[in-house]
C-alpha cells in the first residue's frame, strides 16, 4: 500500500511543534545519558526462533519473556530446561552482538494475582526481589523487568511503588557489593497513566516509576479485541476522536503524569486482533460482530498476510487510528503494516519519546518491519 513520503514528513514536523506543550510540563534531565531505544520481547516458548536466529543489528535490548517466581515462596526455582534456555539466550546474544543489552521479563498476561500477593509483604518482596537479582547475575542479564498486567486498585498501585523502590534500594546495594554496574530496572505498563477501560481505579506511582525505574515499556495496543465480540475495532488506534482508547491519548496521560519522554518507550504490536462479521457488507471500524475471527480472535503479523493472501483480503488504510485493517467475507482482521507503524514512530519522536519496543519477535518472517521502523527512528540523541 503506497504511503507518500510527503504526508509522513507533514504528520512529524507539525507533532514537533504541536506537542512542545505537551514537553514543556515534563523536566528533562540533560546530564542523564539518552540513548535510543530500540527492543522487543522475545517470547522464550518460540522454538522457531533460537537466540542465534535473532537479528541482533536491529535491536539495542531484548526482553526475554517470561519467568515467574514461585507463588509460595516468591522466589525463582528453575527447572533445569529453563536454565539451559537463559544461559542459553545470554551466552548466545552476548556473544553474536555484545553491544545488544538483555533484560530478564518476569510476569505476563494472567500473573496479576501473584504480583498483588507477592507485592503485598515486606518478606515476599525481599525474598522476590533477591532471588530475581541472583538470576539475573548468573545468567548475565544486564537487567530486570517487571510486567504486571496490571495493579487493579489504589493499593496495589501502592505496592507497586514500594516494590520499585525496595527493588532499586537492593539493584544499588548489589553493584556495589559486586562492583558491576547496576542492572537496568524497567517495567511494562498500561497505556495510560490513569485510565482503566475496566473501569478499576487505575493511577500509577509516576514518581516511583520516575525515581527507581530506568524506563517504561507503554503497552500502546490491545484497544479493542475478541473480549468485545460485538464490534471491531482499531485495536492500534494512535488516535481516536470517540473515545480515550488510543495511543495518543495514552502517552499524553503518562507525558502529563509527569514521566518526561525519555522514559517512555512505546510499545509496537506486531499481531492483529479478529472478529466475525454480523454483515459481510457492513465492514468499516465499529462494524457489528458476531464473534471472535480467525486464529481465536489474534493472528501474528506473518498470519495476517497469509490471511491477506489465502482470501484474497482487501486491505484497507484508516487515516483516523492510523491503522490498517483487512476483511473477506465475514472476516474482519485489525493490525499495523509497515505504513502505519512508520507513522507511529514519527509521532513517537516527535513526541520525544526514548525509543519503542516489539511484541513480538517472531511474529514477522523475517526483518522486514523491524528493519524499516529501525530505520524510521532518524532523530539521534
Ligand atoms: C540529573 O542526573 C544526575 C545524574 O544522574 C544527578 O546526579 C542529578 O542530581 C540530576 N539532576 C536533577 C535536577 O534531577
Ligand atoms: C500456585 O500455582 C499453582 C500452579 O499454577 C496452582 O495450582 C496453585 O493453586 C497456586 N497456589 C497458590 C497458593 O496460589
Ligand atoms: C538438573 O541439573 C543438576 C545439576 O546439573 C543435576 O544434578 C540434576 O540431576 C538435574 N535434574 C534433572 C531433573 O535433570
Ligand atoms: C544454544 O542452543 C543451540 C540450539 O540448541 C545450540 O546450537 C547452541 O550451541 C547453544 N548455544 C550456547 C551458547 O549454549
Ligand atoms: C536479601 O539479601 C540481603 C543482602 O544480601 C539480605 O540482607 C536480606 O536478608 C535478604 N532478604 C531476604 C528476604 O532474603
Ligand atoms: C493460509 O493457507 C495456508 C495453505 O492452505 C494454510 O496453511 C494457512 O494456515 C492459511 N493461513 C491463514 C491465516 O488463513
Ligand atoms: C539484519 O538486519 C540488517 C538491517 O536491516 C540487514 O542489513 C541484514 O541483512 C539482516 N540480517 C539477516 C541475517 O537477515
Amino acid at each position: 500500500m503506497a504511503f507518500p513520503r510527503t504526508f509522513l514528513f507533514l504528520v512529524f514536523s507539525m507533532l514537533l511543534m504541536a506537542v512542545s506543550c505537551v514537553q514543556s510540563s515534563s523536566h528533562s534531565n540533560s546530564s542523564e545519558p539518552r540513548g535510543i531505544i530500540k527492543a522487543t520481547y522475545y517470547p522464550s516458548w518460540n522454538a522457531n526462533l533460537p537466540p542465534s536466529a535473532i537479528n541482533t543489528t536491529l535491536f539495542t535490548h531484548i526482553f526475554y519473556a517470561f519467568l515467574s517466581p514461585s507463588n509460595v515462596t516468591f522466589k525463582f526455582e528453575l527447572s533445569n530446561t529453563t536454565a539451559i534456555q537463559l544461559s542459553n539466550f545470554t551466552t548466545t546474544l552476548r556473544y553474536k552482538y555484545p553491544t545488544v543489552k538483555t533484560l530478564l521479563s518476569i510476569g505476563g498476561f494472567g500473573e496479576g494475582p501473584l504480583f498483588a500477593k507477592l507485592a503485598s509483604s515486606s518478606s515476599s518482596r525481599g525474598a522476590f526481589i533477591n532471588s530475581s537479582l541472583e538470576v539475573a547475575r548468573k545468567f548475565g542479564f544486564d537487567g530486570l523487568d517487571l510486567d504486571w498486567e496490571y495493579p487493579q486498585t489504589p493499593k496495589e498501585m501502592d505496592y507497586f511503588g514500594v516494590l520499585l523502590k525496595e527493588w532499586r534500594l537492593a539493584i544499588r546495594k548489589e553493584a556495589k557489593a559486586s562492583n558491576k554496574p547496576q542492572l537496568l530496572l524497567t517495567a511494562a505498563v498500561y497505556f495510560s497513566s490513569d485510565f482503566s477501560a475496566t473501569g478499576g481505579s487505575q493511577k500509577y506511582p509516576t514518581a516511583a516509576i520516575n525515581k527507581y525505574l530506568n524506563w517504561i515499556n507503554v503497552m500502546s495496543y490491545d484497544y479493542h479485541g475478541s473480549w468485545d465480540p460485538s464490534a471491531t475495532g482499531a485495536q492500534t488506534a494512535f488516535f481516536d476522536p470517540k473515545s480515550k482508547l488510543s495511543s495518543y491519548y495514552g502517552l499524553r496521560s503518562w507525558l502529563k503524569a509527569g514521566i518526561p519522554g525519555k522514559k517512555l518507550v512505546m510499545g509496537l504490536a506486531l499481531y492483529g486482533r479478529t472478529w466475525t462479521l454480523k454483515d459481510p457488507n457492513v465492514h468499516s471500524i465499529g462494524a457489528p460482530a458476531v464473534n471472535a475471527g480467525p486464529g481465536n480472535g489474534i493472528l501474528t503479523y506473518s498470519q495476517v498476510e497469509e490471511f491477506n493472501k489465502n482470501f484474497s483480503a482487501t486491505v484497507v488504510y484508516d487515516p483516523d487510528t492510523i491503522s490498517v485493517y483487512s476483511f473477506a467475507g465475514n472476516y474482519w482482521v485489525t493490525y499495523d503494516n509497515i505504513a502505519t507503524l512508520t507513522a507511529k514512530i514519527a509521532y513517537a519522536q516527535a513526541l520525544k519519546l526514548r525509543g519503542y519496543f516489539f511484541w513480538a519477535l517472531s511474529f514477522e518472517n523475517g526483518w522486514t518491519i523491524a528493519s524499516q521502523v529501525s530505520r524510521g527512528w532518524i532523530l539521534e540523541e
